[in-house]
């Protein structure tokens, strides 16, 4: 596997990032994180939360006083690597034993106690829904005693808490609008460590764009496991819960964080191609500055094996969802998550996985193989059989679908000129800058006089099956 595939395959679930700055206080603390952006974004939340108990966070392990893993469940190998950097920590710990060592995320809620009574290889468990009682846990491990909460709530959305920017200097910045999934897609973990779904108060997701954008970001993405089904002030049976107050869904809350400002950038992630409406799709053909791109799992080609991942929709409807992005924005890019091997999937359902690809011409995608999940449907219901050397051959041959329909993709833009969001120095070369298109591709240019932050014109002139290299051109 090339390297570029690689990185690919990595970034969307499985990325190790630091993202801690230095500040002056008197007590540490360093934080890591797995996953997906939501983990990401929570991580920021803790930040604050621990900010406000005095707290400043480091990038510099040595330094610190507490250690947080937020961690992710998703498949197998991603709960593996955070085992192999728990036991790095307890390494550490050795050396310091003052140093307290934490757990969060979706490991925390999936393994509850056992990282902490039977591994040992913990001080602290706190589940997504407990981060508020961390600095209780804190200070119950200094007791001696089991610190553990891993209690999921049905309305915790930390919607008044001002998340820490772990990344300085930043210009895009995620934004959580929803917490947990009711979907119970046969395959997911997320449901059983998310717990419910619910939706923050559009009223502080908007006020955090607001404040966003006045400290120079340039981008938010409102973030969901399944942004369609954002709804604030209706149930989930469609009826108004106060009849005095107004109700928002996906549509109008994207309509409302569009209008902080035009020079605001509005991405979102993820669509469910079972709820997408085509409100949302003309809300994004109205605003410019919500970015033409879609992020619409698949998972698979065929509808039975739609059926069993209890999905919601049928190949059918999938295709019809895609022709309506089409209809209703110009030249929106649309990228895909696709699973390899799902249980009891035959040599011609995977085909049908290909010839799907085939009619869509996904831009991007992400791909795995099946990994099968404790306590899930699948792993109750059906018997994960496809063997391993298998579901290799299908990802392969997905992948390398993937990658020509990219390049093709790619090399479509050639000769068209795009509005560039400038995002820093480009990590391969310091002449050159990159940024991303609207269309979500990423940009490398020479670098000129421009800076982070920049909105500038690039007209393409070459690419690889990931980038597209560009000059700009006069605004
Ligand atoms: N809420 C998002 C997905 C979150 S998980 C959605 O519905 O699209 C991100 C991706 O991980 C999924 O889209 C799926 O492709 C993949 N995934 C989830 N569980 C998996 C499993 N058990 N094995 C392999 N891939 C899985
Ligand atoms: Fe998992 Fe399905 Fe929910 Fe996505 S929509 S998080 S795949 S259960
Ligand atoms: Fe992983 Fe949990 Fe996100 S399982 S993908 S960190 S919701």
């Amino acid at each position: 596997m090339s390297t570029e595939q690689k990185d690919i395959l990595e970034n969307r679930q499985g990325e190790v990032l630091e993202r801690s700055t230095d500040a002056v206080a008197a007590k540490k603390l360093y934080i890591e994180s797995y996953g997906c952006q939501m983990n990401f974004s929570d991580s920021e939340v803790v930040a604050s939360i621990m900010s406000e108990n005095g707290f400043s966070t480091t990038r510099d392990l040595e330094q610190a006083d507490v250690v947080l893993i937020n961690t992710c469940s998703i498949r197998e190998n991603a709960e593996t690597r955070v085992r192999k950097r728990l036991t790095e920590f307890k390494k550490k710990k050795a050396d310091n034993p003052d140093m307290v060592v934490g757990i969060l995320g979706c490991m925390a809620e999936r393994l509850k106690k056992s990282l902490l009574e039977q591994e040992k290889l913990v001080d602290l468990v706190a589940g997504p829904d407990a981060y508020r009682d961390l600095p209780n846990l804190i200070d119950e491990v200094g007791t001696g005693q089991k610190a553990v909460n891993v209690l999921l709530s049905r309305d915790e959305t930390y919607a008044d808490i001002s998340p820490v920017r772990l990344d300085k200097g930043g210009i895009s910045s995620f934004v959580t609008i929803m917490r947990g999934c009711d979907n119970m897609c046969s395959f997911c973990v997320v449901p059983f460590t998310r717990g419910r779904e619910r939706s923050r108060d559009p009223q502080t997701i908007v006020q955090e764009c607001q404040d966003l954008f006045a400290k120079g970001y340039k981008e938010v993405t409102l973030l969901g496991q399944n942004v369609d089904s954002y709804r604030w002030n209706i149930t989930n049976k469609g009826e108004i819960k106060n009849k005095a107050l107004p109700t928002v869904n996906f549509a109008q809350l994207l309509i409302m964080v569009a209008k902080v400002s035009p020079d605001l950038r509005v991405r979102f992630s993820t669509s469910h191609p079972k709820d997408m409406t085509d409100e949302v799709l003309t809300a994004m053909a109205a605003y410019e500055n919500i970015c033409n791109y879609i992020h619409l799992p698949v998972q698979a080609g065929n509808s039975e094996v739609l059926k069993r991942m209890n999905r919601g929709y049928s190949r059918e409807w999938y295709l019809e969802r895609i022709e309506a992005i089409h209809r209703i924005i110009p030249d929106c890019a649309v990228s895909t998550d696709i699973i390899s091997g799902f249980c009891a999937e035959t040599d011609e359902e995977h085909e049908e996985t290909l010839s799907l690809m085939d009619i869509v011409t996904f831009d991007f995608a992400y791909m795995f193989k099946y990994s099968e999940r404790p306590k899930t449907l699948a792993e109750r219901k059906f018997e994960d059989d496809v063997p391993e050397a298998v579901k290799s051959k299908r990802l392969t041959q997905i992948i390398e679908k993937q990658q020509a329909h990219s390049l093709a993709s790619n090399k479509r833009r050639i000769g068209r000129t795009e509005k560039v969001l400038v995002e820093g120095v480009s990590k391969r070369s310091e002449e050159h800058m990159s940024g991303r298109t609207g269309r979500n591709s990423m940009v490398v240019f020479p670098k000129g006089n421009f800076e982070k932050g920049d909105y500038i014109n690039v007209r393409i002139v070459d690419c690889t099956s990931a980038t597209l290299l560009g000059e700009a051109v006069e605004n």
